[in-house]
């Protein structure tokens, strides 16, 4: 049984740092596990411009701790009336990476997103010209559909024909939670399609959110779903293929914002989400492939050069909190915290 395992400095592929006191709090976390991260755009208001990208970008370069390593790498929320200039302008200046799409109304901070793809068009030209890659959310945002069925039609509705009418702009499906995606992103063989996985919904299945009561710390978007769709997340995470990869949709919310009769939809896993994904990568006996699904998989699609350094994961009780504070008497709750998990981070080395 191994005892520790090191792979090269891994990157976070979807990540939400907030501003102000929650991101200096929540930052720290991830800087100690990843070198770089894709940073998401839905603030209050949403990074729509080249210069609130800069701007947030100072922010959080700001707020990781001296003497750590952190490339923050931006991206711009797409919105119906985004101009194509902007996009491009912000790409050729090295300050967005990737263009976020939300559906409008389909997730946390998401009320100024795209109503219909159809309207972004001028937008996806560009970017499929620069080789910029669209993130997208993946729900259905159609009146009457199941909340388990959002992802599965919006494959069908939006993402499918998406693909057919853009045949060369590349593409993250974000955190899949359903076999139809998985399958999907799977069979495609094009290279320009790919797709980030979640912990939570490695490790989890829809029973978590009501064990014993309703649990609102489970809660995020996509919804978890049933234990079918895990197994299969499961199966792609470890296959070893290059289509799928680390992005942990860490999304810190306050206790009183989740434990409350509408309560917002995020889990924040930065401070434990290494050590979550190998206890996956354990269990599937596929120590071997966590490297490529944390390192390197990722970075590639995106044309990023390797990490420097490593990080070693020792097999011992994870002491990450239960919950952290960002002041003003509030807490996150961390997802496995307290001591759930059996590996933990034990060291970095910068080469
Ligand atoms: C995210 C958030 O809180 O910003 N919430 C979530 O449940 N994942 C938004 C998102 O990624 O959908
Ligand atoms: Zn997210």
């Amino acid at each position: 049984m191994a005892q520790s395992v090191t792979i090269r400095r891994p990157d976070d592929m979807h990540l939400h740092l907030r501003d102000e006191n929650t991101l200096r709090t929540v930052l720290p976390y991830t800087v100690r596990q990843f070198g770089r991260a894709i940073v998401m755009p839905n603030l209050k208001p949403p990074v729509t411009t080249v210069a609130a990208a800069r701007a947030y970008r100072e922010r959080i370069l700001a707020a990781v701790p001296a003497g750590a390593s952190f490339e923050p790498l931006m991206t711009a929320y797409l919105c119906d009336n985004t101009d194509p200039e902007e996009i491009s302008r912000g790409f050729n200046e090295r300050v967005f990476t990737a263009v976020k799409l939300y559906p409008a109304g389909a997730t946390t901070h998401s009320e100024y997103g795209v109503t219909c793809t159809s309207k972004v068009e001028k937008v996806l030209d560009v970017m499929q010209e620069l080789g910029m890659p669209l993130l997208i959310h993946g729900e259905s945002t159609e009146a009457g559909v199941d909340v388990f069925d959002k992802e599965a039609v919006f494959l069908d509705d939006v993402l499918k024909p998406l693909l057919e009418k853009f045949p060369a702009l590349k593409v993250v499906l974000e955190h899949i939670t359903t076999e139809q995606a998985a399958d999907f992103v799977d069979a495609d063989r094009s290279g320009r399609l790919a797709a980030t996985i979640t912990p939570q919904h490695l490790l989890l299945n829809r029973n978590a959110m009501f064990t014993g009561g309703l649990r609102p710390h489970y809660y995020c978007l996509p919804v978890l779903k049933r234990e079918q769709h895990r197994l299969a997340l499961r199966r792609v995470a470890t296959s070893g293929s290059s289509s799928f990869f680390l992005g942990t949709d860490s999304a810190p919310h306050e206790r009183g914002a989740k434990e409350a009769a509408c309560g917002c939809a995020g889990i924040f896993s930065a401070p434990t989400a290494l050590e979550a994904y190998l206890t996956v990568f354990e269990q599937e006996n596929a120590l071997d492939r966590f490297e490529a699904f944390a390192s390197e998989n990722g970075r590639r699609f995106y044309g990023l050069p390797p990490n420097e350094g490593t990080v070693t994961l020792t097999r011992e009780r994870n002491d990450a909190p239960r919950s952290i504070s960002p002041g003003d008497n509030k807490s996150i709750e961390t997802f496995m915290g307290g001591g759930e998990l059996s590996w933990r981070v034990s060291e970095e080395r910068a080469s």
